[in-house]
Protein backbone atom coordinates (compact mmCIF):
# COMPACT_ATOMS: atom_id res chain seq x y z
CA UNK A 1 0.00 0.00 0.00
CA UNK A 2 1.26 3.26 -0.84
CA UNK A 3 1.95 5.62 2.25
CA UNK A 4 -0.87 8.42 1.88
CA UNK A 5 0.09 12.09 3.51
CA UNK A 6 -1.97 14.72 3.37
CA UNK A 7 0.39 17.51 4.00
CA UNK A 8 3.52 19.06 2.57
CA UNK A 9 5.57 18.77 6.34
CA UNK A 10 4.33 15.05 6.27
CA UNK A 11 5.80 14.12 2.68
CA UNK A 12 8.82 15.93 3.08
CA UNK A 13 9.79 14.61 7.07
CA UNK A 14 9.46 10.93 4.69
CA UNK A 15 11.91 12.12 1.66
CA UNK A 16 14.03 13.74 3.81
CA UNK A 17 14.94 10.39 5.26
CA UNK A 18 15.09 8.71 2.00
CA UNK A 19 17.41 11.37 0.49
CA UNK A 20 19.51 10.99 3.22
CA UNK A 21 19.93 7.37 2.59
CA UNK A 22 20.96 8.52 -0.74
CA UNK A 23 17.43 7.00 -2.33
CA UNK A 24 16.87 8.53 -5.97
CA UNK A 25 13.16 10.39 -5.99
CA UNK A 26 10.44 9.75 -9.10
CA UNK A 27 7.45 11.91 -9.03
CA UNK A 28 4.43 11.37 -10.83
CA UNK A 29 1.95 14.23 -11.01
CA UNK A 30 -1.70 13.77 -11.90
CA UNK A 31 -5.34 15.09 -10.61
CA UNK A 32 -6.44 11.17 -9.71
CA UNK A 33 -9.33 9.46 -11.73
CA UNK A 34 -6.22 7.00 -12.54
CA UNK A 35 -6.08 4.76 -15.87
CA UNK A 36 -3.59 2.05 -17.20
CA UNK A 37 -1.54 5.63 -18.83
CA UNK A 38 -0.88 6.76 -15.22
CA UNK A 39 0.14 3.72 -13.75
CA UNK A 40 2.46 3.08 -16.60
CA UNK A 41 3.93 6.44 -15.55
CA UNK A 42 4.06 4.85 -12.29
CA UNK A 43 5.58 1.87 -13.35
CA UNK A 44 8.56 3.68 -15.60
CA UNK A 45 9.03 5.93 -12.52
CA UNK A 46 9.74 2.67 -9.92
CA UNK A 47 11.79 1.14 -12.90
CA UNK A 48 14.11 4.21 -12.59
CA UNK A 49 14.02 5.54 -9.00
CA UNK A 50 14.14 4.02 -5.64
CA UNK A 51 11.55 6.24 -4.10
CA UNK A 52 8.18 6.91 -6.64
CA UNK A 53 5.53 9.83 -5.54
CA UNK A 54 2.67 10.42 -7.17
CA UNK A 55 0.61 13.57 -6.12
CA UNK A 56 -3.57 13.28 -6.81
CA UNK A 57 -4.54 17.04 -6.85
CA UNK A 58 -7.61 18.17 -9.05
CA UNK A 59 -5.75 21.75 -9.37
CA UNK A 60 -8.55 24.64 -9.73
CA UNK A 61 -5.92 27.56 -11.02
CA UNK A 62 -5.68 24.80 -14.25
CA UNK A 63 -9.83 24.72 -15.35
CA UNK A 64 -11.01 27.67 -16.77
CA UNK A 65 -14.27 26.41 -16.39
CA UNK A 66 -16.14 25.91 -13.40
CA UNK A 67 -17.87 22.95 -14.53
CA UNK A 68 -15.45 21.33 -16.00
CA UNK A 69 -13.62 21.45 -12.76
CA UNK A 70 -17.13 20.66 -10.52
CA UNK A 71 -17.45 17.73 -12.85
CA UNK A 72 -13.57 16.23 -12.55
CA UNK A 73 -14.05 13.00 -11.90
CA UNK A 74 -12.79 12.59 -8.23
CA UNK A 75 -11.98 8.64 -6.68
CA UNK A 76 -9.38 8.59 -3.94
CA UNK A 77 -10.21 5.14 -2.53
CA UNK A 78 -10.05 3.59 -5.75
CA UNK A 79 -7.17 5.44 -6.71
CA UNK A 80 -4.92 4.47 -4.24
CA UNK A 81 -5.64 0.79 -4.37
CA UNK A 82 -4.25 1.27 -8.07
CA UNK A 83 -1.51 2.96 -6.71
CA UNK A 84 -0.53 0.06 -4.76
CA UNK A 85 -0.50 -2.40 -7.88
CA UNK A 86 1.55 -0.27 -9.56
CA UNK A 87 4.10 0.36 -6.85
CA UNK A 88 4.19 3.57 -6.20
CA UNK A 89 5.62 4.61 -2.43
CA UNK A 90 4.01 7.66 -1.45
CA UNK A 91 0.64 9.33 -2.54
CA UNK A 92 0.30 12.79 -1.69
CA UNK A 93 -3.30 14.39 -1.33
CA UNK A 94 -3.09 17.75 -0.04
CA UNK A 95 -5.96 20.39 -0.04
CA UNK A 96 -5.75 23.66 -2.06
CA UNK A 97 -4.13 25.47 0.87
CA UNK A 98 -1.72 22.88 1.48
CA UNK A 99 -0.82 23.77 -2.33
CA UNK A 100 -1.60 27.52 -2.15
CA UNK A 101 -0.99 28.56 1.45
CA UNK A 102 -0.87 32.15 0.15
CA UNK A 103 -4.11 32.40 -2.20
CA UNK A 104 -4.14 31.41 -5.89
CA UNK A 105 -1.32 32.83 -6.94
CA UNK A 106 -0.27 32.52 -10.27
CA UNK A 107 3.03 31.86 -11.48
CA UNK A 108 4.92 34.78 -13.36
CA UNK A 109 6.38 33.16 -16.52
CA UNK A 110 6.13 33.82 -19.92
CA UNK A 111 6.15 30.78 -22.42
CA UNK A 112 5.76 33.24 -25.26
CA UNK A 113 4.59 31.41 -28.15
CA UNK A 114 4.31 28.56 -27.07
CA UNK A 115 1.30 29.14 -24.84
CA UNK A 116 -0.52 30.97 -27.60
CA UNK A 117 -1.67 28.10 -29.90
CA UNK A 118 -4.26 25.25 -29.42
CA UNK A 119 -4.90 25.10 -25.85
CA UNK A 120 -3.36 28.07 -24.82
CA UNK A 121 -5.98 29.81 -27.48
CA UNK A 122 -8.85 27.68 -26.13
CA UNK A 123 -8.15 27.47 -22.73
CA UNK A 124 -6.84 30.94 -21.39
CA UNK A 125 -4.67 30.83 -18.25
CA UNK A 126 -4.70 26.84 -18.67
CA UNK A 127 -1.08 26.72 -18.73
CA UNK A 128 -0.56 29.31 -15.97
CA UNK A 129 -2.87 27.34 -14.16
CA UNK A 130 -0.96 24.33 -14.64
CA UNK A 131 2.65 25.23 -14.17
CA UNK A 132 2.21 27.08 -11.29
CA UNK A 133 0.83 23.34 -9.72
CA UNK A 134 3.69 21.89 -11.36
CA UNK A 135 6.62 24.25 -10.22
CA UNK A 136 4.96 23.98 -6.29
CA UNK A 137 4.96 20.47 -6.45
CA UNK A 138 7.92 19.87 -8.07
CA UNK A 139 9.36 22.38 -4.92
CA UNK A 140 7.73 20.29 -2.17
CA UNK A 141 8.81 16.84 -3.59
CA UNK A 142 12.00 17.63 -4.87
CA UNK A 143 11.86 14.60 -7.73
CA UNK A 144 15.52 13.57 -9.47
CA UNK A 145 12.50 12.98 -12.03
CA UNK A 146 9.28 13.65 -13.28
CA UNK A 147 7.03 11.77 -15.88
CA UNK A 148 4.25 13.27 -17.72
CA UNK A 149 2.27 11.60 -20.34
CA UNK A 150 2.73 12.51 -24.20
CA UNK A 151 -1.09 13.37 -24.39
CA UNK A 152 -0.78 16.24 -23.40
CA UNK A 153 1.99 16.83 -25.83
CA UNK A 154 1.75 20.81 -25.42
CA UNK A 155 1.39 20.50 -21.09
CA UNK A 156 4.96 18.72 -21.48
CA UNK A 157 6.51 21.03 -23.77
CA UNK A 158 5.18 23.88 -21.26
CA UNK A 159 6.66 21.94 -18.74
CA UNK A 160 10.14 21.57 -20.13
CA UNK A 161 10.03 24.81 -20.82
CA UNK A 162 9.69 26.23 -17.54
CA UNK A 163 12.22 24.05 -15.85
CA UNK A 164 14.93 25.49 -18.31
CA UNK A 165 13.84 28.87 -17.57
CA UNK A 166 13.87 28.28 -13.48
CA UNK A 167 16.81 25.96 -13.76
CA UNK A 168 14.96 23.51 -12.05
CA UNK A 169 17.16 20.49 -11.06
CA UNK A 170 14.32 18.05 -12.34
CA UNK A 171 14.73 15.85 -15.03
CA UNK A 172 11.21 15.63 -17.21
CA UNK A 173 10.52 12.76 -19.03
CA UNK A 174 8.05 12.59 -21.61
CA UNK A 175 6.05 8.80 -22.01
CA UNK A 176 3.93 7.13 -24.56
CA UNK A 177 0.14 7.99 -24.89
CA UNK A 178 -1.71 4.30 -23.89
CA UNK A 179 -4.61 3.89 -25.91
CA UNK A 180 -7.83 1.29 -25.79
CA UNK A 181 -7.75 -1.31 -28.21
CA UNK A 182 -10.20 1.02 -30.42
CA UNK A 183 -7.10 3.68 -30.64
CA UNK A 184 -9.48 6.20 -28.01
CA UNK A 185 -6.23 7.85 -26.32
CA UNK A 186 -6.39 6.82 -22.14
CA UNK A 187 -7.48 10.19 -20.35
CA UNK A 188 -9.83 10.57 -17.18
CA UNK A 189 -12.24 12.57 -19.18
CA UNK A 190 -13.40 8.96 -20.92
CA UNK A 191 -15.40 8.28 -18.41
CA UNK A 192 -17.56 10.92 -18.56
CA UNK A 193 -18.59 9.79 -22.16
CA UNK A 194 -22.23 8.69 -22.79
CA UNK A 195 -22.27 5.30 -24.33
CA UNK A 196 -22.74 6.53 -27.97
CA UNK A 197 -19.98 9.31 -27.57
CA UNK A 198 -18.01 6.52 -26.53
CA UNK A 199 -18.75 5.07 -29.16
CA UNK A 200 -18.02 7.09 -31.36
CA UNK A 201 -14.99 8.74 -29.96
CA UNK A 202 -12.50 6.17 -31.37
CA UNK A 203 -12.96 8.01 -35.18
CA UNK A 204 -10.96 11.31 -33.38
CA UNK A 205 -7.29 8.57 -33.40
CA UNK A 206 -8.39 6.86 -36.75
CA UNK A 207 -9.11 10.05 -38.84
CA UNK A 208 -5.52 11.52 -37.70
CA UNK A 209 -4.08 8.21 -38.41
CA UNK A 210 -5.90 8.07 -42.14
CA UNK A 211 -3.61 11.71 -42.88
CA UNK A 212 -0.62 10.01 -42.83
CA UNK A 213 -0.87 8.22 -46.63
CA UNK A 214 -1.92 11.42 -47.87
CA UNK A 215 1.25 13.30 -46.84
CA UNK A 216 3.23 14.83 -48.82
CA UNK A 217 0.71 14.65 -51.87
CA UNK A 218 -2.00 17.09 -50.27
CA UNK A 219 -1.16 20.39 -49.19
CA UNK A 220 -1.20 20.56 -44.98
CA UNK A 221 -4.79 22.50 -45.42
CA UNK A 222 -6.18 20.17 -47.49
CA UNK A 223 -4.63 17.57 -44.98
CA UNK A 224 -6.45 19.24 -42.01
CA UNK A 225 -9.84 19.44 -43.75
CA UNK A 226 -9.50 15.37 -44.87
CA UNK A 227 -9.22 14.60 -40.89
CA UNK A 228 -11.64 17.29 -39.64
CA UNK A 229 -14.17 15.72 -42.09
CA UNK A 230 -13.47 12.53 -41.44
CA UNK A 231 -14.15 12.86 -37.55
CA UNK A 232 -17.20 15.03 -37.97
CA UNK A 233 -18.93 11.78 -39.78
CA UNK A 234 -20.27 11.66 -36.07
CA UNK A 235 -22.72 14.32 -35.11
CA UNK A 236 -21.83 13.81 -31.76
CA UNK A 237 -17.99 14.98 -32.72
CA UNK A 238 -16.86 18.71 -32.86
CA UNK A 239 -13.30 19.00 -33.98
CA UNK A 240 -12.42 22.73 -31.79
CA UNK A 241 -9.04 22.52 -33.42
CA UNK A 242 -6.68 20.39 -35.48
CA UNK A 243 -3.35 21.66 -35.86
CA UNK A 244 -0.21 20.37 -37.55
CA UNK A 245 2.56 22.06 -35.45
CA UNK A 246 6.21 21.74 -35.48
CA UNK A 247 7.14 19.97 -32.44
CA UNK A 248 9.63 22.23 -31.03
CA UNK A 249 7.75 25.19 -31.42
CA UNK A 250 4.65 24.32 -31.38
CA UNK A 251 3.65 26.63 -34.00
CA UNK A 252 1.39 25.70 -37.81
CA UNK A 253 3.44 24.59 -40.43
CA UNK A 254 2.03 26.17 -43.60
CA UNK A 255 4.03 23.19 -46.32
CA UNK A 256 5.59 19.86 -45.34
CA UNK A 257 9.50 20.72 -45.93
CA UNK A 258 9.62 22.61 -42.80
CA UNK A 259 10.13 19.41 -40.68
CA UNK A 260 10.53 15.97 -41.14
CA UNK A 261 8.39 15.13 -38.20
CA UNK A 262 5.25 16.89 -37.38
CA UNK A 263 3.05 16.48 -34.60
CA UNK A 264 -0.91 16.91 -35.56
CA UNK A 265 -2.78 17.70 -32.40
CA UNK A 266 -6.50 17.57 -31.97
CA UNK A 267 -9.53 19.26 -29.14
CA UNK A 268 -12.74 17.56 -29.79
CA UNK A 269 -15.76 18.65 -28.03
CA UNK A 270 -18.29 16.55 -27.14
CA UNK A 271 -21.73 17.32 -25.45
CA UNK A 272 -19.63 16.03 -22.52
CA UNK A 273 -16.12 15.63 -21.93
CA UNK A 274 -13.85 17.98 -24.15
CA UNK A 275 -10.94 15.34 -25.74
CA UNK A 276 -7.51 15.86 -27.00
CA UNK A 277 -5.10 13.66 -28.36
CA UNK A 278 -1.55 14.11 -30.83
CA UNK A 279 0.18 11.78 -33.36
CA UNK A 280 3.40 12.54 -35.32
CA UNK A 281 3.52 12.42 -39.17
CA UNK A 282 6.76 12.07 -41.09
CA UNK A 283 6.46 13.91 -43.62
CA UNK A 284 9.18 12.11 -45.95
O1 LIG B 1 -1.88 16.33 -16.61
C1 LIG B 1 -2.41 16.51 -15.49
O2 LIG B 1 -3.05 15.61 -14.95
C2 LIG B 1 -2.28 17.86 -14.82
O3 LIG B 1 -2.25 18.88 -15.74
C3 LIG B 1 -1.06 17.94 -13.87
C4 LIG B 1 0.24 17.81 -14.63
C5 LIG B 1 -1.17 16.85 -12.81
C6 LIG B 1 -1.05 19.29 -13.15
O4 LIG B 1 -2.21 19.50 -12.43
Amino acid sequence: MPIPFATVIDLQAALNKDRIDGKKIGFVPTMGALHAGHLSLIARAAEENDVVVCSIFVNPTQFNNASDLEKYPRMPDADIHLLKQAGCDYAFLPSVDEIYPNGKQLLDIDFGALEKVMEGEFRPGHFKGMATVVNRLFEIVNPEKAYFGKKDFQQLAIVKNMVKQLRLPVNVIGCDTLRQDDGLAMSSRNMLLTPPQRKAAPLIYKGMMTAQEFIPFHTVEAVKELVIRYIQQSPLLKVEYFEIVNPETLQPIQNWSECKEVQACIAVLTEGPRLIDNVTYFTI
